[in-house]
């Protein structure tokens, strides 16, 4: 566990920079639950937020694999029905089983998603899938909502739900990022001089294209940083 501890903390140094971008970084805060009905948190059992996920049906979330991967389904809590996770209300279910994606290893591999069935069913208006690939035609502008990091250096957890317009990335300017990006299995949103992102803790959580679940937050190098867009899961691929 110590030794989890210690090179769970190198990792975090060596991918930290100097600077970090001021301010799901460069956002703000979503205020109308309407906006989000389908919104849910991954909690452990002690109610600490690790990730987002959206609701795909009534017992059904979908979420990133590396988000679920080698935990116990009965260990993930999930939240709903809430922008402000200090309050009461909303509902909560824990996880009865979930399916990763075939071929999933680590999010910079692809296929960093999974669907998550919930012991107990939840009363939202769940969010309809991408319909056509046409949503990731570069320059589409997609809406990230999440409970991460304000910013890259930020450890300070904000129970504010937070949301960011960020457009779609033509293939060719992510693959010049990231010489690991797969087309098939991902998709790139972001600007190239950085600034608004989503960051840790936000993984898991949806990337919506005109009312539809597109994406789902899976990877990036730091948060916001010039030249190193969002990486999401090209959910169209996956998910009918
Ligand atoms: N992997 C991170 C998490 O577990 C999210 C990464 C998203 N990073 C980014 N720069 N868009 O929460």
């Amino acid at each position: 566990m110590r030794l989890l501890a210690v090179v769970l903390a190198l990792i975090v140094i060596t991918v930290t920079p100097a600077h970090a971008e001021p301010r799901v970084v460069g956002g703000v805060v979503v205020d109308n639950p309407a906006e989000v009905p389908w919104m849910v948190a991954l909690t452990t059992s002690s109610g600490y937020q690790f990730c987002g996920g959206a609701l795909v049906g009534p017992d059904l979330v979908a979420t990133a694999a590396h988000c679920v991967y080698g935990r116990a389904p009965s260990s993930i809590t999930v939240v709903g029905g809430k922008l402000d996770l200090r309050t009461d209300g909303g509902s909560t279910s824990v996880v009865k089983q979930h399916q990763v994606a075939e071929g999933y290893s680590t999010p910079s591999r692809g296929n960093d998603i999974a669907l998550l069935t919930l012991v107990e069913g939840m009363p939202y208006e769940t969010l309809p899938i991408a319909e056509t690939t046409a949503v990731y035609a570069a320059g589409n502008v997609g809406v990230v909502y999440g409970w991460g990091r304000l910013s890259e250096h930020d450890t300070t957890k904000s129970p504010l739900l937070h949301k960011a317009s960020i457009p779609v990335m033509a293939d060719e300017q992510c693959a010049a990022a990231y010489a690991r990006y797969d087309a098939k299995s991902m998709f790139c949103a972001g600007y190239p001089e950085g600034g608004i992102d989503a960051c840790i803790d936000d993984s898991g959580g949806p990337y919506v294209v005109g009312g539809r679940l597109a994406g789902i937050v899976s990877w990036g190098i730091g948060c916001a940083r010039p030249n190193a867009p969002g990486v999401y899961t090209r959910v169209k691929t996956f998910l009918t």
